[in-house]
């Protein structure tokens, strides 16, 4: 995808213009939900959400996805920043690099070694252990830190490895991925960009298959933008503006929605931020499903034809 308008709301340096470290939509969402689940992240931009459920939410597996394959090359280079920064303890028992003599005979190298990186930023914890972290400043200039491979058993299960990122217009293709189903499908300020492309219809085939793809019992995480801020973006390209003007759902009417699809329940998680930044949560939850539901979603309307027949289980119990 080109540089061109953002008329997916694929901007480039999104996450700059909000809070950092901690996205405060995540703590609306009971972080149990991501202990050992398997996450797809529809719209994940340059991966800076889906990076802190990967890291700090004891999340086993989570999948990224994005239409622009440019903002996919920055997620996975915002995976090496994350795991070039984060910080590491070594027990009073090991020795640090500092305490390695290193520190007294220091070498010159192009690329620093992890070790020199580490010794910038070094804080002992209150047991004595040492908190070492690499620079940003470092980053700048040589650039992040390799990963290693996953070796040990349960590595694969924990950042970094745990996070992968995927270009794809989810909609119409899906991933490769949602063969095996998710147990939790995040679709944070997504919702008016597929909706302003593909319309009413589109929107609810983006329910549909997002239902299709979660487990018995898994969740879906929807942030709809609200109404009102469909207008700017409709002024940005004559085709948003046209299917925009046709529109006859409204973000109100989502919640209907989800139920008509499938969904068993609909709850609201709360609001968070102001402006531009303002966001409301929902989570709708999936009935307990036939197995057979977990086919994957590159059979195309199979959804459709699965719905119904899930609504036949639950009044027939
Ligand atoms: C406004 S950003 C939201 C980023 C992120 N979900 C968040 O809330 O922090 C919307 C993202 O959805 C992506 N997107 C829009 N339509 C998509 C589609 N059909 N499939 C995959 N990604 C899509 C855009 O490229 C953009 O990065």
């Amino acid at each position: 995808m080109t540089d061109s308008l953002p008329i997916h709301g694929n901007y480039r340096g999104y996450y700059t213009k909000r809070p950092s470290f901690h996205d405060p939509r995540l703590a609306l969402i009971p972080s149990n939900i991501f202990k050992d689940a398997r996450i797809l992240d529809i719209g994940c931009n340059e991966g800076w959400v889906t990076c802190e459920i990967a890291q700090q939410l004891q999340a086993k597996e989570v999948i990224g996805v994005d239409i622009d394959d440019g903002l996919i090359r920055a997620a996975w280079k915002r995976r090496r920043t994350v795991w070039s920064q984060r910080p590491r303890i070594s027990s009073p028992s090991q020795p640090s690099p500092s305490d390695s003599g290193d520190e007294q005979k220091p070498k010159r190298s192009k690329r620093p070694r992890s070790s020199q990186g580490e010794e910038k930023t070094k804080n002992r914890t209150e047991r004595g252990e040492q908190l070492y972290s690499f620079p940003a400043a470092f980053e700048h200039m040589f650039g992040p830190l390799p990963i290693p491979p996953a070796e040990l058993p349960g590595e694969r299960s924990q950042f970094p490895h745990n996070v992968v990122f995927r270009a794809t217009d989810w909609l119409k293709e899906g991933t490769i991925d949602d063969w095996e189903g998710y147990d939790v499908v995040l679709a944070l300020s997504i919702s008016k960009w597929i909706h302003l492309n593909n319309g009413d219809e589109g929107l609810l085939s983006f329910f549909q298959r997002i239902f299709s793809v979660l487990r018995s019992d898994g969740i879906f995480i929807l942030e709809p933008q609200g109404w009102e801020t469909y207008h700017k973006a409709k002024r940005m390209d004559p085709g948003l503006k046209k299917i925009g003007d046709s529109l006859r759902l409204r973000p109100a009417d989502f919640e209907r929605e989800l139920l008509k699809v499938g969904f068993r329940s609909v709850e609201h998680l709360g609001q968070t931020g102001k402006g531009g930044l303002h966001a409301h949560l929902l989570k709708a939850l999936v009935y307990e499903l036939y197995s057979s539901n977990r086919l994957p979603a590159c059979f195309g309307s199979l959804p459709e034809m699965i719905v119904p027949l899930m609504k036949l289980k639950a009044v027939g119990g």
